[in-house]
């Protein structure tokens, strides 16, 4: 009998490996140990973050688009993030879980940004969660989410969220205004409670200026290599999608393609009549099956 995935035990793949804190965060980041950061958005994508040993888990609300087929990360809505965050949280143990607050869930008051970050905590099971940019509303709700006892991850440089008002999907912080913008409202962040930040796309030399001025761990996704720890998007670094992406993904395998190939095969094979094989199929014993065929008579 074949092993259903849910009844594979999470613990056996990785056994020794404690649970990520915020604690072990900052030690890593003091002991200059990259952090590791992959986006999940299911049950599978859980299972390879889990079973590969990354430390932080985020479930992006790039799912929007890398699962529910949005074309941008502004129209998906709290329940469905809590779905894909409760599917990622049954396959996971020891990295540290962060749930993206989606567009509109958390911008409108301090109580409505509790509330969305208290049920990524109560519902889904997430250690965390994470809002974008740094200006004074977001370090508002990130003190007021703090406050109420939630970590929260910062994110600035380019927050894929307001990207209309930050002309498009493009780097961020290239002239020294804009990189001036980044960095107050990274510290804001920080003073504001937040336990990390991501840095998206933005000059790798200003990442590295700012890392002397941050205390907190440091994410970075397109940001150069002076980071605490590096981010990507699941489907970007396995090549579950159509086209290259962002310039800063580096693509470590080829899964649409596998995919692609593996449907095509099966649907050769149907078409063929080359499957299913005898061994595919179920048996009854000879004397059941006379007696089946005696009651349709
Ligand atoms: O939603 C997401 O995947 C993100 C990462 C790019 C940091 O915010």
């Amino acid at each position: 009998m074949s092993t259903h995935p849910s009844q594979i035990s999470v613990a056996a793949t990785t056994p020794d490996r404690l649970p990520v804190t915020l604690p072990r965060l900052r030690d890593m980041k003091h002991l200059g140990e990259a952090i590791v950061m992959v986006t999940a958005y299911d049950f599978p994508s859980a299972r390879a973050a889990e079973a590969a040993g990354v430390d932080v888990v985020l479930v992006g609300d790039s799912g929007a688009m890398t699962v529910l087929g949005y074309p941008s990360t502004v129209a998906v809505e709290l329940d469905e993030m809590l779905m894909l965050a409760k599917a990622v949280r049954r396959g996971l143990r020891t990295p540290l879980l962060v749930g993206d607050l989606p567009f509109g869930s958390y911008e409108a008051s301090d109580e409505q940004a509790v509330h969305s970050a208290l049920r990524f905590v109560k519902e889904a099971g997430c250690d965390a969660v994470k809002l974008e940019g740094g200006g004074p509303v977001s370090a508002a709700r990130a003190r007021a989410i703090t406050g109420a006892g939630i970590p929260v991850m910062g994110h600035v440089g380019l927050t894929p969220q307001t990207a209309t008002a930050l002309g498009g999907y493009r780097a961020q912080g290239r002239s020294a205004d804009a990189a001036t913008r980044i960095a107050t409202e990274a510290v804001a962040l920080q003073d504001a409670g937040c336990f990390s930040i991501v840095f998206e796309a933005i000059p790798s030399d200003v990442a590295a200026e700012l890392m002397t001025r941050l205390e907190v761990p440091v994410i970075g996704i397109g940001a150069g290599p002076a980071t605490d720890g590096q981010v990507l998007v699941f489907h970007d670094l396995l090549g579950i999608r159509e086209g290259l992406g962002a310039r800063f993904v580096k693509r470590y395998a080829s899964l649409q393609d596998e995919m692609v190939a593996g449907v095509s095969a099966f649907a050769a094979d149907v078409r063929t009549r080359r499957y299913p094989e005898p061994r595919h199929g179920y048996s009854i014993d000879q004397h059941e099956l006379s007696s089946f065929r005696e009651r349709l008579t």
